[in-house]
């Protein structure tokens, strides 16, 4: 496995264009399920749970090519199989964005049902409670998920989710676009990446209506068109790149970001002392010189600070001054990264839900192992301000989200390298064993 070495005590300085949104993406590239037409995306950006959908899709029977370095075209003239087996689910939990659309235009599918994660349980329990409510009979067998739809198709339903789910509410609007009558979603999630797949169904022929509070009314239609759509760029990876100056100082500018997508967590970067500048799309983060102050957070659904963003702020804490305080309220376990942030000398006790960061204790570089695709990206954050060589495990997690990754900081002027590994894979060492 390639590892990163970062050396650390560096101020950033340059200009980062963020990328398209993974977490957009995936679902838009699932829409395409719904369509015998082409659909094309642009703004797709290039990462390892984009082409695990690739594969997933193309299973399912999608033709699907790359028409330049960010242009995908997808379609899907016959649904081949309904199944998408465990090899492709197990490694990306969003492969369930599958079942709705497949369930509403093909009326079957039998898509594994995915395993815990590192971040917590990850149930997916309220969308097969959503897709009962229109009708579909679905049980568990062999570790699968079996749904089927009634002999006319799916029924419009109203449904309230008890909790906010994302991607809960994008399988059901997924499954709803096609199905007889009205449907009407309550407390739906509201994120922008929601927004943004709403956008692409009725630019498809769909009829929906999202007033962005949380109620989302779609009245299905009979068929559905292709079309062209751009990807919203990626407010995380955004986010990520804001901390990143904030760590040891510097400035940087982000480009083809949408700054209405972080009020909340640029509120929060403001109130501790970092210098924000918002454009239409561009967002300057720069340091202000002098220590930052401490804060607290606790993470929620869209408007709230995402829980997407929590480790690389709890990085952020450690460079703080003072007391700060995380309350994760998503996932149940997304304290994986904090011990490996002690590794680094950080001082996070944790009780419940709740970590404290002392900040300010000096940070040493360490070796350190990423254990998701956040806390990788919190541990390079915390190596920018830890004295010495970092060397960062495990990278493959951050492949998974994080576009041109090295690249994006190096233009910044971070010191920072992939190691590749080329030691024989297990599988290789046994064949020659053999
Ligand atoms: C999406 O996951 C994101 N993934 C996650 O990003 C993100 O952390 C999460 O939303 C929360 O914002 C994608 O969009 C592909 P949820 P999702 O269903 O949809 C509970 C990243 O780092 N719940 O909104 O799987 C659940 O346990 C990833 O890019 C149920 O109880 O999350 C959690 O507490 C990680 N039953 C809460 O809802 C269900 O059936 C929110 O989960 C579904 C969810």
């Amino acid at each position: 496995m390639d590892k990163i070495e970062i050396i650390g005590r560096q101020t950033l300085k340059g200009d980062v264009r963020i990328s398209g949104a993974k977490n957009a993406a995936l679902p838009l590239m699932c829409a395409s399920l719904l369509t015998d037409k082409e659909i094309i995306l642009k703004n797709i950006p290039r990462l390892g749970d984009i082409a695990t959908m690739i594969s997933v899709l193309e299973h399912l029977g999608a033709a699907i090519h790359w028409k330049s370095h960010d242009i995908i075209s997808l379609n899907v003239a016959h649904i081949e199989t309904s199944e998408a087996p465990y090899d492709l689910v197990r490694k990306m939990r969003a492969s369930i964005l599958a079942l709705g659309p497949l369930l509403g235009r093909y009326g079957q599918a039998i898509v594994s049902l995915p395993g815990g994660c590192a971040i917590g349980v990850r149930p997916i329990d309220i969308h097969l409670k959503g897709f009962e409510k229109m009708g579909a009979h679905i049980t568990i067998d062999g570790g699968n998920i079996h749904a089927k739809a009634p002999q006319n198709g799916l029924q419009g339903c109203d449904f309230h989710f008890p909790v906010v789910t994302v991607t809960g509410t994008e399988n059901m609007i997924m499954a709803a676009v096609l199905a007889n009558g009205v449907t009407t979603l309550t407390n739906a999630a509201q994120e922008p990446e929601i927004n943004d797949l709403c956008d692409l169904l009725v630019k498809i022929g769909a009829d929906i209506h999202n007033d962005l509070k949380g109620t989302i009314t779609i009245t299905g239609v009979s068929s559905l068109n292709g079309a062209i759509h751009s990807v919203i760029p990626d407010r995380i990876e955004t986010g990520t790149y804001c901390v990143a100056p904030l760590m040891y100082g510097g400035d940087v500018t982000l480009h083809n970001t949408d700054p209405s997508y972080l009020n909340s967590f640029l509120d929060v970067l403001k109130s501790i002392g970092a210098i924000i500048k918002t454009t239409d799309d561009s967002i300057y983060v720069s340091h202000p010189g002098h220590s930052l102050k401490s804060f607290d957070i606790s993470t929620s659904p869209y408007p709230g600070i995402a829980t997407d963003l929590q480790a690389q702020l709890m990085a952020l804490m450690c460079v703080c001054k003072g007391t700060s305080t995380v309350l994760e309220n998503i996932w149940e376990n997304r304290f994986m990264h904090v011990p490996e942030l002690r590794r680094f000398g950080a001082n996070i006790t944790v009780e419940g839900h709740k970590a404290i960061v002392e900040g300010q204790y000096p940070l040493k570089a360490a070796p350190v192992m990423a254990t998701d695709l956040r806390a990788s990206v919190s541990l390079v954050l915390a190596a920018l301000a830890a004295e010495g060589k970092t060397v960062l495990n495990r990278v493959y997690h951050l492949d998974r989200g994080y576009e041109n990754f090295e690249h994006k900081l190096r233009s910044c002027g971070v010191h920072i390298e992939r190691k590749p590994n080329h030691t024989p894979s297990v599988n290789l060492v046994q064949t020659i064993a053999s």
